[in-house]
């Protein structure tokens, strides 16, 4: 089984594109609703949850977890994946972030070198994009900007309002101005605004879809790795976890989607 974690109903986005790129597995989400957002707050607690959340996913029976959430995979991929790399029963078990895959498709397409990344505060100023990038191509420049107020508009259903594309013209001021003629949306929320980021940007940059590039990751990376696709149980299962209200879930979480979420339980 594959386990897909996010700080709430952002990772739905990612978990979509999984379903129709790689719809064979067997998948299970935990949103921490109850403990969302992650984007403010310390390192510590990011780490915490995350940890719990992993933990959690592995003993139901996942082998293969994927931290949707960028503030989490910004903070705290590292260090949980060299915790688990020391713990000697678990070398048949993975976890994966979406940082490389999107600074990866950056550096591939950007032309005059300068990349814009949009998130959470928590998510830029850990600058794991930056390094990451730079990493890749050290003469790419990259200009990270916080857009913390689009989380909660997204959540509240304001994604296509007008309020929201004004709030978000203010924040993707300064990145114009930088000549960005690439922009990583480096927030799972950010998606559903992925038109108006669009139309605010201009045609000249492109703003590739998230969902869409770690998707495509992940497919690469279970053809690179048959020591661990072959672990992935694959009967179309599909089980939602919340550690909040699992009816609120159900109905927010089914509109993400755009599908009817059957299966959804709270996290004991
Ligand atoms: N899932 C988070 C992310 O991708 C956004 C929501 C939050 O702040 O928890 O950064």
């Amino acid at each position: 089984m594959i386990g897909v974690f996010d700080s709430g109903f952002g990772g739905l986005t990612v978990l979509k594109e999984f379903l129709r790129v790689l719809p064979k597995y067997d998948y299970m989400y935990y949103g921490d609703n109850a403990r969302t957002p992650y984007g403010n707050r310390s390192h510590e607690a990011v780490k915490a949850f995350t940890e719990e959340a992993v933990k959690y996913l592995f003993d139901k029976g996942c082998r293969l977890i994927i931290i949707a959430c960028n503030t989490a995979s910004s903070q705290v991929l590292r260090e949980l994946q060299q915790e688990y790399l020391r713990t000697p029963d678990v070398k048949d078990r993975k976890i994966l972030g979406v940082i490389r895959p999107l600074a990866e498709q950056a550096v591939k397409i950007t032309r005059n070198g300068n990349i814009g990344v949009v998130g959470t505060r928590g998510t830029i100023e850990s600058k794991s994009y930056e390094t990451e990038i730079k990493h890749l191509n050290p003469a790419v420049h990259v200009h990270g900007r916080a857009c913390p107020l689009l989380v909660p508009l997204v959540e509240e259903g304001w994604s296509h309002k007008p309020e929201s594309r004004m709030i978000l013209k203010k924040y993707l001021i300064p990145l114009k101005s930088e000549n960005v003629d690439t922009l990583i949306l480096g927030c799972t929320h950010y998606q559903f605004m992925l038109q108006e980021f669009k139309r605010i940007m201009g045609k000249k940059v492109q703003v590739p879809n998230p969902g869409e590039i770690i998707a495509a990751s992940l497919k690469d990376y279970l053809k690179r790795h048959p020591e661990i696709e072959t672990l992935l149980t694959r009967k179309g299962g599909r089980h939602f976890l919340t550690t909040d209200d699992p009816q609120r879930f159900a109905q927010v979480g089914g509109a993400f989607m755009g599908t009817r979420l059957e299966n959804v339980k709270k996290t004991v």
